[in-house]
């Protein structure tokens, strides 16, 4: 089987990422690296990449380089994704793709121009506990679901650096909301979402967003909550699902969770006052034990697996395969993200066919 080389520029923490923690796939080796930084330079040649190209032009211009991996900071993808689109290359951007839809739109026009492809590193689709809250409601088992609540919170703050500034495409929205909504889009698909509303955080930034939190609704339901913060002292669970037979939580990226349910058989039972600290209640009481059932989550039965990004790539560049992530489902999440933004700016729900 053919191997293909890959080049990365931008070889900061996720370019690096892609050579020493992601990319273990035969089918692909990354072989070279440009960075404007020449202290990032070294650490590839310590990493092992052969080629430390001196400007981007020799990367690009390299007959032996099938793909070019753009993993700078947002707002120089669309630019060098060109470059490499006109040179031939394969092009793999980091999300977001680009900063607006309009640029995009750019990107794709280029790619028509020439011929070439690029493609979109949206790898959290293959995120364990994804696979594993999306398995459990594509089975049936919660029956009809009608609210997901998805969440990423943390409390240390935005990372030093170009995601704190604007012109750089820096916030969370940006940054988490496009991995968050690109899961529930590709999980809903082909369900269009109708209507969008959201509140950005600016907790201890102004500039930029850093956190949000946002209701979508696509046709015919379900609601999706997407919260992400980066001033949460307590974390709220990473999913929350709720079905007309049964609700799932996964509380944290170790995917164990559980299911609650209720019987296949329903039994009835009698309906008691409960008597708690802030009073009595009948409606929000417990259900009786022998009324539900209680799932475990296996967190080991779901592995990581980020070579399947790669594997599409050589699969792709032979002919036998689609690529995994494509721009018009890109340009989806890039319009539900300035919904998002439209919404928060003028504090209504903004009705939309995306
Ligand atoms: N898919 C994911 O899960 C994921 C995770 C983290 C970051 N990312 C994305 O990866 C990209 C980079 O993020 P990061 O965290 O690695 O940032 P970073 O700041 O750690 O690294 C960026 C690197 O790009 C270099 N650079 C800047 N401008 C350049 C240019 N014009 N030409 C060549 N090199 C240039 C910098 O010197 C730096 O080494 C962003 O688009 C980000 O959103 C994706």
């Amino acid at each position: 089987m053919k191997q293909y080389k890959a080049a990365i520029v931008g070889y900061g923490g996720m370019g690096r990422w892609h050579k020493t923690g992601i990319c273990k796939t035969e089918r692909v080796s990354i072989t070279g690296v440009y960075d404007i930084n020449p202290e990032r330079m070294k650490q590839a040649q310590e990493d092992g990449i052969t080629k430390a190209y001196s400007s981007y032009e020799d990367l690009i211009g390299d007959k032996e380089i099938d793909i070019v991996i753009v993993a700078t900071p947002n707002n120089f993808h669309l630019e060098l994704a060109c470059r490499a689109m006109e040179a031939g290359k394969l092009v793999v951007c980091e999300k977001p793709v680009t900063m607006t839809s309009d640029e995009l739109q750019e990107l794709m026009d280029c790619a028509a121009k020439t011929g070439s492809k690029f493609t979109i590193h949206q790898n959290r689709r293959a995120d364990p506990d994804y696979l594993e809250m999306r398995d459990a409601v594509e089975k049936g088992l919660l029956g009809d679901v009608f609210e997901i609540e998805s969440r990423v919170t943390g409390s240390r703050g935005i990372p030093e650096g170009w995601r704190q500034y604007a012109v750089a495409g820096g916030g969370m929205m940006l940054d988490w909301g496009v991995h968050l909504i690109d899961q529930m889009v590709m999980m809903m698909s082909p369900k269009k979402v109708t209507d969008v509303y959201c509140e950005l955080y600016h907790v201890n930034y102004k500039e930029c967003d850093d956190g949000f939190k946002m209701i979508m609704h696509f046709e015919q339901g379900p609601s999706v909550t997407i919260e992400v913060g980066t001033s949460h002292f307590l974390s709220a669970p990473r999913w929350l699902v709720f079905g007309n037979r049964g609700a799932l939580t996964i509380p944290t990226w170790d995917c164990n969770g559980r299911i609650v349910r209720a019987k296949e058989h329903e039994v009835t039972w009698e309906e008691e006052i409960i008597y708690t600290k802030a009073g009595p209640t009948k409606t929000m009481a417990p259900r009786a034990k022998d009324t539900i059932e209680e799932i475990e989550l296996d967190g080991d039965l779901w592995k990581p697996d980020f070579d399947i990004f790669y594997r599409n790539l050589a699969d792709f560049l032979d002919g036998t395969a689609e690529l995994r992530v494509k721009p018009e489902e890109a340009m989806r999440v890039m319009k539900i993200m300035e919904a998002a933004f439209e919404s928060d700016r003028t504090r209504s729900v903004i009705k939309c066919e995306i």
